[in-house]
């Protein structure tokens, strides 16, 4: 890769495990790396033109094996064929179409994909799966997608990677609970400036819009009070069934 070329991290990342793999992979690629965080709405509502000589590192979580469901996600970006490393960022379960679809909406954007990745983090609903990761050899392995990103870009007839998933991709569900706030409330407005889409009322910061929630729970970490919290028994099945399914650690997988 050109040594000038300038590396964008580009992340939607509503509980940081992306976000933290998406800055591993641009780092390995450039010393000076700039960054868009997708997950600010007031972000995605800016835009942005890339160059054909730019590259951008560009990381989403999974959610139901899919590209979370958020309007407008790359709406703001329009790359000139601009490489693309791609990263999907799961709980231990699977990425099923997510780097799939993900290709297809850069390629619609006007990236072209160079690499990709797929990298484990905790899981939203249960910190006991993917716990401590991403470690020490997830890093390692997020390194090395992006310096193997680097060397495929110096070789001027380089092809888009294999990718794994299916089109049409699988559909999209909607878990059947969402979080909301109680009588501990103190209306501080933590969780309403957290909610990557505006999901909460800033009148009754206790409420939220069920059709807009992602159930990223960023919520729920931000409310300095234990107010907001996912409160219903659909939600702890789904927790304990993750829980007892997803206890063998999966490893990251490099797409070149
Ligand atoms: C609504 C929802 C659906 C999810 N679906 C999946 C999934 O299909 N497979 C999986 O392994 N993890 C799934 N996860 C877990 C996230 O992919 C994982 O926690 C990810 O690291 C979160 O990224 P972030 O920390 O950047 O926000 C899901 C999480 C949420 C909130
Ligand atoms: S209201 Fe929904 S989308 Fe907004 S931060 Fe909370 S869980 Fe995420
Ligand atoms: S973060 Fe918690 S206490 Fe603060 S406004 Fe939201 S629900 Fe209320």
């Amino acid at each position: 890769m050109n040594q000038h070329a300038k590396v964008t991290a580009l992340f939607f990342s509503p509980t940081g495990g992306t976000r933290a793999y998406v800055e591993e992979i641009a780092g390995a690629m450039s010393d000076h790396v700039e960054t868009w965080d997708l997950t600010r709405p007031e972000v995605r509502r800016q835009s942005r033109s890339f160059g054909s000589d730019e590259v951008v590192v560009l990381g989403v979580p999974v959610y139901y094996g899919r590209v979370p469901e958020v309007e407008g996600l790359l709406d703001g970006l329009t790359g000139s064929d601009t490489p693309a490393v791609l990263a999907a960022v799961y709980g231990n379960r699977a990425i099923d179409d997510a780097l799939a679809e993900l290709a297809d909406l850069c390629a619609a954007r006007g990236f072209r994909p160079v690499a990709a990745g797929e990298f484990i983090a905790p899981h939203t609903f249960s910190a006991k799966i993917g716990a401590g990761r991403p470690d020490e050899a997830d890093r390692e392995a997020a390194r090395a997608l992006g310096k193997q990103a680097s060397d495929k870009l110096d070789k001027p007839d380089w092809t888009q990677p294999q990718l794994p998933g299916k089109r049409p991709y699988r559909e999209f569900q909607v878990a059947p609970f969402y979080p909301e706030g109680d009588s501990r409330c103190v209306q501080c407005g933590a969780c309403v400036r957290t909610c990557p889409v505006e999901a909460i009322s800033s009148q009754d910061p206790r409420q939220t819009d069920s059709e807009r929630c992602l159930r990223c729970l960023a919520c729920v970490r931000a409310c300095p009070t234990g107010s907001r919290a996912v409160r219903s028994m659909a939600y702890d099945a789904t927790v304990d069934k993750l829980e007892h399914a997803l206890v063998q650690p999966r490893q990251p997988q490099l797409y070149l």
